[in-house]
């Protein structure tokens, strides 16, 4: 009955679903697996402590923590928006540029919201997909952006699920061609230490996305932000709703920002851990490829169809594409602690 009065385009739509399993080990959803500076954690308290926080409705402008963003990165804080994870940010670049019909480009595979959020705002995702190792075909990209007139493109850099990524050269080729907004997602980039974030002045048309749920270890508190030209910022202004992102998250993003370098060293550790668990994975007979990284995850090809319900069964959490499409018997393991993934190897030997 209900299905009748819906929006027909949406009839057969998917939404992001992430179902929840019991887990020993979860390496499903490249989250950071170390614990916070204690300096952050008595902050926590401290605010918890003070009830006169939650009586009333948060800072609407996120004033406080963009000024620490505005800082950390040396941009102005008219230069920076905040989102309910960098999820918000993509839903309203799609709302603001896309109109039904709308060209969107992106990469293939890549991140799902891409998709999600443009079929959402009734515009048409044409993907370009990412040559045999995935990294990304340059000249075709631009082939096709000419051809399509797209009204905006998505780059992810590191890409998930690939974990490879665009070198600044390569995106600076491609931004001589692209005058339309740019959306360069850097959820992943402390991962490789690479941003485009002092290019804004350059390139106007481009909004940099980051995220404090990876490196800085904040997945629950759902804080994202964006860099970009005041005009560009003004826009996505638009259509945030009010008060969206409670005070905690802001106050606590704030905190973490500050205390950089323990997160820094946070970074290195996952770093490293990768390069050790890349030469694991690739002693494993089943494993039939380990695709280089430059993130905080490896996707590994699999001569099995079994392994991700397998892994399951024992408590160890990884995400699967299936067997069939771009992805296909391929999967994406987050980079754990050396603990995780010493079980991680120890389960998968067992398999
Ligand atoms: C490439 C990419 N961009 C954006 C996000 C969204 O991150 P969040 O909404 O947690 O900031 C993710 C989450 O996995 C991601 O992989």
């Amino acid at each position: 009955m209900i299905k009748t009065y819906m929006r027909k385009d949406l009839q057969n739509y998917s939404p992001y679903h992430a179902p929840e399993k019991p887990y020993e080990v979860k390496l499903d959803a490249n989250e950071n697996p170390y614990t916070h500076d204690p300096e952050v954690i008595q902050a926590m308290k401290d605010w918890i402590e003070d009830c006169e926080h939650m009586r009333r409705y948060p800072d609407t402008d996120c004033h406080r923590l963009k000024e620490a963003i505005a800082e950390f990165w040396k941009v102005g804080k008219d230069e920076v928006i905040c989102g309910v994870g960098s999820d918000q940010l993509i839903e309203s670049i799609a709302k603001v540029f896309i109109e039904p019909g709308d060209k969107v480009l992106m990469p293939a595979p890549s991140f799902s919201m891409y998709k999600l959020a443009t079929t959402l705002n009734r515009g048409i995702a044409v993907e370009f997909s990412l040559d045999d190792d995935y990294q990304y075909p340059i000249d075709t990209i631009i082939q096709t952006y000419q051809e399509i007139q797209p009204k905006c493109v998505f780059l992810c850099t590191p890409n998930n699920p690939t974990g490879s990524s665009l070198a600044i050269k390569d995106i600076e080729k491609l931004l001589q061609v692209m005058t339309c907004p740019v959306v360069i997602d850097e959820a992943y980039g402390e991962f490789v230490d690479r941003t485009m974030i002092d290019q804004i002045d350059k390139y106007p048309n481009i909004i940099v996305l980051r995220t404090f749920s990876k490196a800085y270890g904040c997945a629950g508190l759902r804080v994202g932000y964006g860099i970009g030209s005041k005009e560009m910022i003004e826009a996505l202004h638009l259509v945030l709703p009010p008060y969206h992102l409670n005070a905690f998250s802001q106050y606590m993003a704030k905190t973490i920002l500050e205390k950089y370098g323990h997160y820094k060293d946070n970074v290195k550790a996952i770093v490293k851990e990768r390069e050790a668990l890349i030469t694991a994975l690739s002693t494993i007979d089943y494993v039939c490829k380990v695709y280089p990284s430059d993130a905080n995850y490896i996707l590994i090809s699999v001569s099995r169809d079994d392994i991700v319900k397998q892994l399951e069964e024992r408590k160890v959490l990884v995400r699967g594409y299936g067997a069939t499409g771009a992805l296909a018997n391929c999967l994406r393991i987050t980079v754990g602690t050396e603990k995780e993934n010493k079980k991680l190897i120890e389960v998968m030997k067992t398999i």
